[in-house]
């Protein structure tokens, strides 16, 4: 079976529908014919500064939302990333087969430092792309399933995998994004131009899974609209009404155009409404079910403690293929 990798940051107490529609849900879906390794990515979260004591309970609590939506921790091996330490060696040997100006011309690094300005940002979040490429890399898979806003580190992971099967030997399998156009980027309810973010959305823009099901809710019915009031998709010209279509027929696998038709005449009343119920029917026993798993601490390490396993067996060997190639030496 060919293999699927992927990673998210446990920088939130709760992942969001951002992250659930744009990745977490096909994470999902590939288990069935592929072998997933999935894991929660904390070397990527001290980029930025985090408290300790919080970091080790969002680690956990990613955790347990992973296996509340569905992954399979038999068919995918689930791990944190810091315990598989091939991801960081690995990510040393890349980072010094990456330009300074190939590392700079990451979008992401700009946006993220801009507010501090450069300066005060750390080198972490620098080389972060570098790290990423590393933590595919070591797992040779075939598919990355991401949001949209991850391809260009993609691109980076495949110019640095090419780069180095052509200076030593080949060793790494290109890997190719999954983005799924009608989820790749879900956007803020209270300002559907940007993505919805845990770092820049305000808590009205942003549906937290685990939130209160009330309070997804009212962030449904006050989510900014545009103005008419058609249900139509536009993302042009109607980009709220067009991102809550998308939302909905994600999350009951009906169609956009019979969306439209449902609610043709109706206006948006009567579709956030319907929508607000939509979400609720979702999150609910999806919370319930977190919070159970949160409660069975043994049951977690257990998972955890087996998805390190199978990841370390894989990465090692990735990572002694490439300390061969580099030229270290190895003691018999
Ligand atoms: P992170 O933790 O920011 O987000 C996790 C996943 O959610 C997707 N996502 C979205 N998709 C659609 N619409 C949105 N508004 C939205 N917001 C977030 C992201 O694209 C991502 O797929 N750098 C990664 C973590 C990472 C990783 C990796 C991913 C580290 N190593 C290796 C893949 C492979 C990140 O910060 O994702």
């Amino acid at each position: 079976r060919p293999r699927v990798l992927s990673g998210i940051q446990p920088t939130a107490d709760s992942f969001h529908f951002g992250n659930y529609l744009g990745a977490l849900r096909q994470w999902v879906a590939l288990q069935e014919e592929h072998e997933p390794f999935f894991f929660i990515a904390d070397l990527h979260a001290i980029t930025v500064e985090q408290d300790p004591k919080l970091l080790r309970e969002r680690c956990l609590r990613a955790a347990a939302q992973l296996l509340a939506m569905g992954i399979d921790p038999e068919r995918s091996a689930i791990f944190i990333q810091s315990q598989v330490p091939a991801h960081a060696q690995l990510g040393w040997v890349l980072q010094c087969l990456t330009g300074f100006g190939e590392a700079r011309r990451m979008t992401q690094f700009k946006d993220k430092s801009a507010k501090g300005g450069e300066g005060a940002a750390s080198v972490g979040l620098f080389t972060y792309p570098v790290l990423q490429a590393a933590d595919i890399l070591l797992y040779r898979p075939q598919y990355v399933p991401v949001g949209e806003d991850q391809r260009q580190h993609l691109e980076l992971t495949r110019d640095l995998a090419a780069r180095f099967n052509h200076r030593f030997k080949k060793t790494f399998r290109l890997p190719e994004p999954y983005i799924l156009k009608s989820t790749a980027k879900i956007l803020d309810l209270q300002l559907p131009t940007a993505k919805m973010s845990k770092s820049a959305s305000s808590p009205g823009g942003i549906i937290e899974m685990l939130d209160d099901p009330k309070v997804s809710a009212k962030k449904i019915r006050s989510a900014v609209t545009d103005s008419g009031s058609e249900v139509r998709f536009d993302e042009g010209e109607k980009p709220g009404i067009s991102n809550l279509l998308t939302i909905y027929s994600a999350l009951t696998g009906r169609e956009i155009e019979d969306l439209e038709k449902e609610y043709d005449g109706r206006g948006y009343g009567d579709f956030k409404k319907d929508l607000a119920e939509v979400v609720v029917e979702f999150v609910t026993p999806f919370r319930d079910r977190t919070l159970e798993l949160l409660d069975d601490k043994a049951q977690l390490d257990a998972v955890l403690r087996d998805g390190a396993a199978r990841a370390n067996a894989v990465a090692e060997r990735t990572l002694a293929d490439v300390y061969d190639r580099v030229g270290f030496v190895r003691i018999g």
